[in-house]
């Protein structure tokens, strides 16, 4: 098993046998408005990116379907070589049409087709971690993953991906899935404000899943709330901060992957994300979303 120490807020966390920081980076934000085409700022994006690296952060979260590959060849350009502690997490099981949709695309042969496409963008000969993405743009939706997860593990028993996921799953799913095979995470939409997982959330921690909440701060609308405002407030920090202070305190099996296409506001979440917040402070954000 790796070892890694960090001086990052919420230390480390192990993925079946890939030790990681705990605080993580979504490269969603990366590709151009609306998560298709390239960015405005090229090289702005790329600065991102070894900012992540030079900050310490050891997981990177992507998909080919950003962009689309937009965001693993920035990845892949920044990058390469990977440090050996980096580990690069994606996501098939979606597409992208021409509106700027997200089809979905889970017959075995998009699987296959989704698996190499990561692999070849960002130019690595095993994947270190694959969600299956589930559901659709409004959220998990109910039915059997058992013909594209088998795919999944048919591609990891060919020594393609080292380590399974499940994304914008119902609990049935989710427990569906490890009947198959184990899983390391599940990724669902999850924050201060969108509290639809909490019991998920505790079951995983008992068994070790790790639990990575995608729109950590809200997504395409940012978190906004009167007591976070508040609380932040009193502490001289952003809401921001507290947000991602209240997931990391939340549970420890929780990982964050805040998206960002800024430096400044990277630096920002790294140094807030740390603040330690009193058991009133988090009563009061407790009242927020449930
Ligand atoms: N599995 C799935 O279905 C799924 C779905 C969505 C996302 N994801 C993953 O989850 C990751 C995180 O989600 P996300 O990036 O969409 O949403 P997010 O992390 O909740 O929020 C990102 C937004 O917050 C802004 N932001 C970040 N730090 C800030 C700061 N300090 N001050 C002000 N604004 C700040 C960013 O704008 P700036 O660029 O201006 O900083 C961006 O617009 C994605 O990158 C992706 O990897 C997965």
């Amino acid at each position: 098993m790796s070892t890694l120490s960090t001086s990052l807020p919420g230390g480390t966390w192990t993925l079946g046998d890939l030790t990681v920081t705990r605080f993580g980076y979504g490269a969603m934000q990366l590709a151009g408005p609306g998560v298709m085409g390239p960015p405005a700022d090229r090289d702005g994006a790329l600065a991102v990116l070894r900012e992540v690296i030079d900050l310490g952060i050891t997981h990177i979260d992507t998909a080919a379907a950003y962009g689309p590959r937009v965001t693993n060849q920035l990845i892949h350009e920044a990058l390469r070589p990977y440090p050996e502690s980096l580990h690069i997490v994606t996501k098939v099981g979606a597409i992208r049409d021409e509106h700027g949709g997200w089809p979905p695309a889970r017959q075995p042969e998009d699987l296959r087709r989704a698996v190499h496409e990561n692999l070849e963008t960002l130019g690595l000969e095993v994947l270190d971690l694959v969600n299956l993405r589930l559901g659709n743009a409004q959220g998990p939706q109910p039915g059997s993953l058992a013909e594209p997860f088998e795919t999944l593990v048919e591609l990891q028993r060919q020594g393609l991906i080292r380590h399974l996921g499940v994304s914008n799953a119902t609990a049935e799913q989710v427990a569906e899935a490890r009947a198959i095979a184990p899983i390391v995470c599940v990724q669902n939409m999850y924050n201060l404000a969108y509290r639809q997982d909490d019991e998920l959330i505790d079951e995983l921690a008992e068994e070790g899943i790790a639990y990575v909440p995608f729109f950590p701060l809200g997504g395409f609308s940012p978190l906004q709330s009167s007591a976070l405002s508040a609380v932040a407030a009193r502490l001289d920090a952003t809401p921001m901060s507290v947000a991602l202070a209240w997931l990391l305190q939340r549970s420890p099996n929780i990982l964050l992957i805040p998206g960002t296409s800024s430096v400044a506001h990277l630096r920002e979440n790294v140094a807030g994300a740390g603040l330690s917040l009193s058991d009133e402070e988090l009563a009061e954000l407790d009242k927020i979303g449930r």
